[in-house]
């Protein structure tokens, strides 16, 4: 199949492009900058979400796309919002048959800006014209690490009260290449991590491995976000796709 990846350079879209490529498929890795290697049987395109430059040319002969682009966390209507409804419009004037969007478990109950631009990621599809499945995912053990990273360089690590169920991106890749390669169910699924687990151990666990002296500073986040993050809005214990690594394993084996 000849498929396209939004963002095919990023830290999921990258994975999904090589599941895609080992399975055979003619994949396009499409965003604005051409990475430094691309596996065997993908190819980059140029293209602005922001701007629609490059997705015609692009999308040529297109059946699926899978859109795993991302912007910065102030400010990514343009790239999510925006660029979802200037990329279903090309998807459509191409004749592509199923969109494949990806997006974070418990968005509509968690008030956070950023998520609140993914739901409205998420309506654009739901809306658009052409056939579509979302995959909800949990937090990638590579955002809570470099969560860890950026905070210990002031020698304090993130402890306050929240539930967190991080999940693999390898896994994660896999899960969105079987939706890519299936019909559009015109509906959400969802994958989420092997473990519900407290952000003070996932920041004991980093540090454990790292070595690196910072203090977990507790506390509780005031509000509906504080809330939210303490009863596990951002957590599926009932979710029936479950990835099998844990943060732990994870930061023995990162990949
Ligand atoms: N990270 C997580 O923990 C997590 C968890 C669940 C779901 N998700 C969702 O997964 C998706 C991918 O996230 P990610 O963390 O893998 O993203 P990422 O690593 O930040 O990658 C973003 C990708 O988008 C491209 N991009 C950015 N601006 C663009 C533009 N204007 N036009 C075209 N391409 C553009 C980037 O390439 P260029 O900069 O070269 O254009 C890059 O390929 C997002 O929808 C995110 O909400 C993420």
């Amino acid at each position: 199949m000849k498929i396209a990846v939004t963002g095919g350079t990023g830290t999921l879209g990258a994975r999904v492009v090589a599941e895609l490529a080992r399975r055979g498929h003619d994949v396009g890795a499409l965003s604005r900058t051409a990475p430094a290697a691309l596996p065997t049987g993908a190819r980059h395109h140029a293209v602005d979400l922001v701007t629609g430059a490059g997705l015609d040319d692009a999308l040529r002969g297109v059946e699926v796309v899978v859109d795993a682009s991302n912007g910065p966390p102030n400010g990514a209507d343009d790239v999510l919002v925006g660029g979802t409804r200037r990329l279903l419009a090309a998807e459509r004037a191409a004749g592509v048959r199923h969109h494949v969007g990806v997006s974070i478990v418990g968005i509509g109950d968690v008030p956070m800006g950023y998520y609140r631009t993914k739901v409205a990621q998420e309506e654009e599809i739901v809306r658009g014209e052409v056939p579509w499945t979302i995959l909800r995912a949990t937090q990638f053990h590579d955002l809570v690490a470099m969560l860890f990273g950026a905070t210990s360089r002031y020698r304090v690590l993130p402890g306050f009260r929240a539930l967190l169920q991080p999940v693999a991106v390898d896994e994660v890749a896999v899960a969105v290449a079987d939706l890519a390669v299936g019909s559009p169910r015109l509906g959400r699924e969802e994958i989420v991590g092997p473990e519900v687990v407290e952000l003070r151990d996932l920041a004991r666990s980093w540090r454990a491995h790292t070595g690196r002296r910072a203090m977990v500073v507790p506390g509780r986040l005031p509000g509906g976000l504080g809330r939210a993050l303490r009863r596990g809005g951002l957590t599926d214990r009932a979710a029936p796709a479950r990835g099998t690594t844990t943060f732990a394993a994870w930061l023995e084996h990162p990949t």
